[in-house]
């Protein structure tokens, strides 16, 4: 049992348009715009990583439920990008907000990283003493972008989203899934064994992606993941008031919508300005229809993803903030 009580953003100040993309590779706004429906993206500069953006989203959220940092019991980062492996992302976010009396960990289910966050806080706070749990979904995804492969580097952008969470009545559903045969659609390069012993190049860290294959598990794992969640808490698909879906590409989204025989206009959308942010994409729109006074208590909503791993997830809840 567990309920959203604030939910918090933030994204870097950079912009950069498709037609400034033009300058990086060979594309075009009209091409990038067709395949994806993105417009731009936000970019950080050299000294904001993932725990600024972090930060900036959980004291946003902090504020929104109403709640101070010492009340915090757990602070859960879902990222693909930490600022660092060790410390983890989540002690960063701890240390500037004083959050003296949390445990930090951070977890990594790439795209569908804030759904697997909400899990595992859900879980949580079913043991003793959780008070107020904060899950984060940040990324600088820009940072490990190669901006020499024009079929990934015009879809990913930075940016971070954050929810507080206690004890109560909100989630209904939760069912998350991993396929990791399929990890070679979507991934970065892995550890050598011994860089000094072997002469192994250093850790390959950017992005490689096969778009196709990505897209063909995301049309089916969409709609059939949000089904499952939703009849897990005993809902109704043609009874939801909104479905926030992970912003990859809005063809995406629409391949869904007419599979679940669903008008789009359910289905919130902010890709254009944002790009793929990954683990912060669910959590940064679910705050903006927060922000944006578009979700009324009682409203029942699906949000769902997919990604890198392959991983896939999602949460049907009631809104009751
Ligand atoms: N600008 C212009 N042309 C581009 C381009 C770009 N940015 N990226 C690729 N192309 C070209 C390709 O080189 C190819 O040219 P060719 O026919 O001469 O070889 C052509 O466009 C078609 O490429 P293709 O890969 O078939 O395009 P697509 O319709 O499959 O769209 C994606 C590519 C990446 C947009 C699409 O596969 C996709 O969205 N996949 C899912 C990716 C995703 O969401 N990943 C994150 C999951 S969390």
């Amino acid at each position: 049992m567990a309920r959203i009580i604030g939910t918090g953003s933030y994204l870097p100040r950079s912009i950069v348009t498709n037609k400034e993309m033009e300058k990086y590779v060979d594309t075009t706004d009209e091409w990038i715009v067709t395949r994806t429906g993105i417009k731009e993206r936000h970019m950080s500069q050299s000294d904001e990583n993932t725990g600024d953006l972090a930060y900036e989203a959980a004291a946003r959220a902090l504020k929104n439920a109403g709640i101070g940092a010492k009340e915090l019991s757990y602070i859960l980062v879902a990222t693909t990008t930490p600022q660092s492996l060790v410390p983890n992302t989540s002690c960063y976010v701890q240390a500037r907000l004083g959050a003296v009396n949390a445990s930090c960990l951070d977890l990594n289910a790439a795209c569908t990283g804030f759904i697997y966050g909400l899990e595992v806080a859900e879980a949580l706070l079913n043991l003793p003493d959780m008070g107020f749990i904060l899950v984060i979904g940040a990324e600088v995804l820009t940072k490990i972008t190669d901006f020499e492969d024009r079929s990934t580097c015009v879809l990913f952008g930075d940016g971070a989203g954050a929810a507080v969470l206690t004890k109560g009545d909100g989630i209904k559903g939760i069912i998350t899934g991993s396929d990791g045969t399929k990890a070679a659609c979507l991934n970065t390069g892995t550890f050598p064994v011994s860089n000094v012993l072997t002469g192994e190049k250093p850790f390959e860290h950017l992005v490689h992606m096969d778009g196709k294959e990505v897209y063909k598990f995301a049309v089916n794992i969409l709609p059939e993941a949000m089904k499952a969640a939703v009849a897990r808490g005993n809902g109704n698909i043609h009874e939801l008031d909104h479905i926030i879906p992970h912003q990859a590409n809005i063809r995406i989204i629409e391949a869904a919508s007419k599979r679940l025989d669903i008008p789009m206009e359910k289905f919130f959308i902010n890709i254009e300005k944002t790009g793929n942010t990954s683990a912060a994409s669910i959590a940064i729109a679910l705050d903006e229809m927060n922000q944006n006074h578009a979700l009324r208590n009682g409203d029942r909503i699906a949000l769902v993803g997919f990604g890198g791993g392959l991983t896939y997830g999602a949460v049907y809840l009631e809104w009751n903030m």
